[in-house]
């Protein structure tokens, strides 16, 4: 069997692999901690879960239209303008089987072979292999703890080039919890006004994740200009604690845009999973109060941790403002990220994420999407692998 070109390409999810050792080792017994989550470990809101049962003793089993139902769609409108003060209509709207099929859709109607795509480095694991699969190239936009690991107009302006296609810009972001702010967009944006043809996906999946009375600022509710080829990506998975849901959404102001992602989607899961979205609606309607509590806890356990872990000098945790991640420089151990993984899961039992697939081999992830209990005895576990000299 030969396979394709493309997938040989491409690496598979290491954050996905790293849960499933994790789970296959607790499955033998083995008390292992998780801190490589990449999910809220509390359960979906009741009422959101009713919707969607209600929903099937209706009978709403059947297909639904392909870029969502009518009602999530104007759920999401809504929820635009609540949030970020925007106007759309339902048409310019998809909905698909979570933020990361809807990304893959957008890349996949945009790139051709040799455009560009701007990522801003660390980042979410997934961008990258996407671009690869579809043909284009990634060109990572580094980052440091100087900048607080956001790019900046003079980063951007570095990296654009006639063949750059589209920005990807993630805050609150994975992995770093780094939120920009409203200037720091705004000037991002003077650079862009000069590229017109460089488009802008907006991943704000995080949004809802905010903390120390910040707000998130969407690209889009800035520059009515960038706003036009901005396309935003939101979803359920992390604001409502939905992620087997399967449900994210992109909003375009371009309908061609709009209409081209519909179209392969067509052809490919055809459309979200009828209950899932009457869950949904409800979800976006009347779920920003669930959402502030969970996010008023991570905010406490990510104080938590990163004042405990002051008891491993060799684990630097940078601060997030947003998310449920703490990024953490590791280069005290003297090992790379894959190595100090390996050790923390295989002597301690403490899952985490290596960040080499991220871009950075000076750090790992440890997700706080965990109870206090367990953030407590991951770092004595820790502490008692990579003692204080
Ligand atoms: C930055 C970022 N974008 C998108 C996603 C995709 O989320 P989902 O497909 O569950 O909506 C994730 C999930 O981990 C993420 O971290």
């Amino acid at each position: 069997m030969e396979l394709s070109r493309r997938v040989l390409a491409v690496k598979p999810s290491v954050t996905l692999e790293i849960a499933a050792k994790a789970k296959a080792m607790k499955a033998q017994g083995v008390d292992v901690i998780s801190l490589s989550a990449g999910e809220p470990d509390f359960d979906t809101p009741a009422f959101i879960k009713d919707a969607a049962i209600s929903a099937l003793q209706k009978g709403f089993t059947k297909y639904t239209p392909v870029p969502g139902t009518v009602e999530l769609r104007q759920a999401v409108c809504r929820k635009l303008k609540r949030d970020q003060g925007l106007d759309f209509t339902p048409e310019q709207i998809v909905v698909g089987c979570g933020a990361k099929h809807v990304i893959f859709n957008v890349f996949f109607a945009l790139l051709n072979p040799g455009d560009e795509v701007l990522i801003p480095s660390p980042y979410w694991l997934s961008y990258p292999e996407m671009v690869t699969v579809l043909g284009g190239t990634s060109v990572l936009l580094p980052s440091t703890e100087k900048t607080n690991f956001k790019i900046t107009p003079e980063i951007l302006e570095k990296a654009l080039t006639p063949h750059s296609k589209i920005l990807v810009l993630n805050s609150p972001s994975n992995p770093t919890g780094a939120v920009y702010s409203k200037d720091e967009l705004l000037a991002l944006c003077v650079v862009l006004r000069k590229h017109p043809n460089v488009m802008v996906l907006s991943d704000e999946i995080y949004e809802k994740l905010v903390f120390d009375g910040l707000k998130h600022v969407s690209i889009s509710s800035l520059d009515p200009e960038i706003a036009k080829r901005t396309v935003i990506v939101n979803g359920h998975s992390k604001a409502y604690a939905m992620t087997g849901w399967r449900l994210g959404y992109a909003a375009f102001q371009d309908k061609a845009l709009a209409k081209a992602v519909e179209s392969i989607q067509s052809h490919s899961t055809s459309n979200p999973v009828s209950f899932s979205q009457s869950g949904g609606t409800v979800a976006l309607d009347q779920g920003d109060a669930e959402a502030g509590r969970m996010c008023a806890v991570f905010q406490k356990r990510r104080d938590l941790f990163i004042s405990l872990l002051k008891a491993v000098p060799s684990f630097r945790p940078f601060k997030p403002s947003g998310a449920f991640y703490l990024f953490v420089d590791i280069q005290g151990t003297g090992l790379p990220a894959f190595e100090v993984a390996k050790r923390l899961l295989d002597e301690v039992h403490v899952a985490v994420v290596p960040c080499e697939p991220f871009g950075s081999a000076h750090h790992i992830r440890m997700s706080y999407a965990t109870s206090e209990k367990d953030i407590e005895a991951a770092v004595k576990r820790i502490a008692g692998l990579f003692p204080k000299k």
